[in-house]
């Protein structure tokens, strides 16, 4: 797929992080831009809107009306997208059984936690999907075949998922497990499929974390030795969508490492 203001894209989790950079690398080649992203993130969302000229969209992709809403809105001002990237996405942290070192007391991971990392993650990214993937299907193929191209998020936790990434884990090993499948389901009507794995990105999401730990974490990443640059990730996104002949993939993208239990 060639890139330019022909061509219209939804970033979901767009005002933020993985999605943002994806978002400012899709502008950058003329592509028209919505981003879903949660209504607290409406600030954030206007500056790009003002800076960029995308369109944001109020939506928790965990709703189907708010979705449909969104794909109503940015088809309405950029007409349908041909390009759906899934950035939208959270996680927790909780052991699946333990007990209090002080107290002794016993508890086990909180059920409606784990139900709401899949809800976001796993159905939130099939539910986007799967109501973009419909929306191309009105489109004609482009002179190169494709009708469409999409690009989901998920981690290297889906593959060696850490203590207390129960429900994290399961969420992400969800979305590379339903790459292939999906991109089978769509490879008749020309929509690529293909999901990304990042390791330790610099994000606001990972900005939280004090600079010891991000140090730490740099430290054990066999080579670069430094978190990936949210760039980096929008880089393999766009190559994902331009280059037609990667379909059903998982693609790593973590300087090589490999998560330790802890
Ligand atoms: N940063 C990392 O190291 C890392 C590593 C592996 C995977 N990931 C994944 O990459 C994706 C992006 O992460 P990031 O680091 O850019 O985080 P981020 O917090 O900077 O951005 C995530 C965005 O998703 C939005 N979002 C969260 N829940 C949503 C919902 N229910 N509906 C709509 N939008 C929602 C947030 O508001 C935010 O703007 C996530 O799926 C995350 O799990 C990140």
């Amino acid at each position: 797929m060639k890139l330019d203001s022909t061509i219209s894209a939804v970033v979901t989790g767009g005002a933020s992080g993985l999605g943002e950079a994806t978002v400012r690398a899709l502008v950058a080649r003329g592509v028209k831009v919505a981003i879903f992203d949660l209504d607290r993130q409406a600030d954030r969302g206007a500056a790009l809107e003002k800076e960029l000229g995308v369109t944001f969209c109020a939506v928790n992709v965990t709703s189907d009306a708010e979705v449909d809403a969104g794909f109503v809105k940015a088809r309405a001002a950029n007409g349908q997208e041909r390009i759906l990237v899934n950035c939208a996405g959270t996680g927790n942290a909780a052991k699946t059984a333990s007990r209090d070192r002080n107290t002794g007391e016993i508890k086990h991971f909180p059920l409606a936690h784990f139900d709401m990392i899949i809800q976001i993650n796993l159905i939130g990214t099939f539910r986007c999907i799967a109501k973009s993937a419909a929306g191309m299907l009105t489109l004609e193929p482009l002179p190169d075949g494709d009708r469409g191209a999409i690009v989901n998020t998920a981690s290297v936790a889906a593959e060696d998922g850490q203590m207390g990434q129960a429900a994290y884990s399961a969420s992400k090993g969800g979305v590379v497990g339903m790459t292939l499948p999906i991109a089978r389901d769509l490879a008749s009507e020309g929509i690529r499929v293909n999901t990304i794995l990042p390791g330790i990105f610099n994000t606001p999401l990972m900005n939280a974390a004090p600079p010891q730990v991000k140090e730490a974490l740099a430290a054990s990443v066999p080579f670069p030795k430094r978190l990936g640059n949210a760039e980096e990730y929008a880089s393999l996104a766009l190559e994902m969508i331009t280059n037609g002949y990667l379909n059903g993939e998982d693609v790593r993208l973590d300087g090589s490492i490999r998560m330790a239990p802890r």
